[in-house]
């Protein structure tokens, strides 16, 4: 096997089909929504990354500190031989777990964005020549088919984004995870716990507006994909908490009324002043939750550590 791969598990043109369908629901129903996965072009991946630095956002901060000072306990709890991290992006903090692993024959890292694949599969090789390295363009929503690696099978789920997910589609998706787990194989999952709202506002509406720009390269991927004329001037970047969802919602806001027009789906789509477009949701949880949520699921969590400001957890579950 050579060191680096790369396989592309959706047809050529599903990414257009899946795009246009997405946005010719997300368009025409009320409200409107669009999935966050289309935030992910290269542009998206690097704007992400400049979020992560970012001084209101702390949950990559914690993440890595956790990951920094309990890689090796996941490293002896698992054994794992292969790490498949879903939604990877630039495998950054994921380092600190490779770092402890080293029976590990191989690392698939899955994301849908091409470009942050390429950029984290080159990267890693050159700092660990021996390690495999099977990246996957897919869709961690859609059924995964994993390349045939040996066991132990560890799947690292970070950064919360698990709390992209709605509950109905979480409960989906964590029965999909399981379905790719033998008993004694595990979850290690990232999320972002529930804590002060102003806390969390600011986290997604930073001070230098590189959320605020995040959000609106959605409207950007559109118009360059489907040929639309969205002017991402026309809208104002949202972030608010739920109180009792317990989720954050990132909206564009329609600054004026508006129709915009999209060629590739012959659809006009019309905006009052002030309408709102929901972009994201980003759930915040509590323990008790996350430990309900994995149960349904069948996965048993077996550890649960904090970073020392207590704002975010990574959990470990293990298949029965
Ligand atoms: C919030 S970022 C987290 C990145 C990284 N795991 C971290 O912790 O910093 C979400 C990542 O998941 C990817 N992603 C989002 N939706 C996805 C989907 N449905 N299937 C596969 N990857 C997805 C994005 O491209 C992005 O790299």
């Amino acid at each position: 096997m050579s060191p680096f791969q790369l396989t592309r598990t959706l047809p050529e043109d599903a990414t257009d089909a899946a795009l246009r369908a997405d946005v010719l629901y997300g368009l025409t129903r009320t409200p409107k929504t669009l999935p966050p996965k289309w935030f992910y072009d290269a542009r998206g991946s690097e704007l992400f990354e400049e979020i992560t630095e970012l001084p209101e956002y702390y949950p990559t901060r914690a993440e890595r500190e956790i990951l920094l000072t309990r890689s090796a306990e996941i490293a002896e709890a698992t054994a794992a031989r292969t790490l498949v991290e879903l939604g990877s992006g630039s495998s950054d903090k994921t380092r600190h777990l490779l770092d402890e692993l080293p029976d590990l024959h191989t690392y698939v890292p899955v994301d849908v964005s091409e470009s942050a694949l390429k950029q984290a599969g080159q990267a890693l090789l050159a700092e660990r020549p021996e390690l495999n390295v099977h990246a996957m363009i897919a869709d961690f929503t859609r059924g995964l088919t994993l390349p045939d690696t040996p066991g132990p099978r560890l799947v690292a789920f970070l950064g919360g984004t698990i709390g992209n997910l709605l509950p109905a589609e979480r409960a989906e998706f964590l029965a999909s995870v399981r379905s790719l787990l033998a008993p004694g194989d595990a979850l290690l999952l990232g999320t972002d716990l529930v804590k002060d709202e102003s806390v969390l506002v600011a986290a997604y509406d930073d001070a230098a507006g590189v959320t605020a720009a995040f959000n609106k390269n959605v409207l950007a991927v559109v118009n360059r994909e489907l040929g639309a004329d969205f002017d991402p001037a026309a809208f104002a970047h949202v972030a608010l908490w739920d109180r009792d969802k317990e989720w954050i919602e990132m909206r564009l806001r329609a600054l004026q009324p508006l129709s915009v027009k999209v060629p590739a789906l012959d659809l006009a789509v019309d905006f009052e002043q002030d309408e709102e477009l929901r972009t994201e949701i980003s759930a915040k949880f509590r323990k008790d939750g996350v430990r309900a949520e994995l149960a349904a699921a069948r996965l048993e969590l077996t550890h649960w550590w904090t970073d020392t400001a207590g704002r975010f957890a990574l959990s470990l579950s293990m298949a029965r």
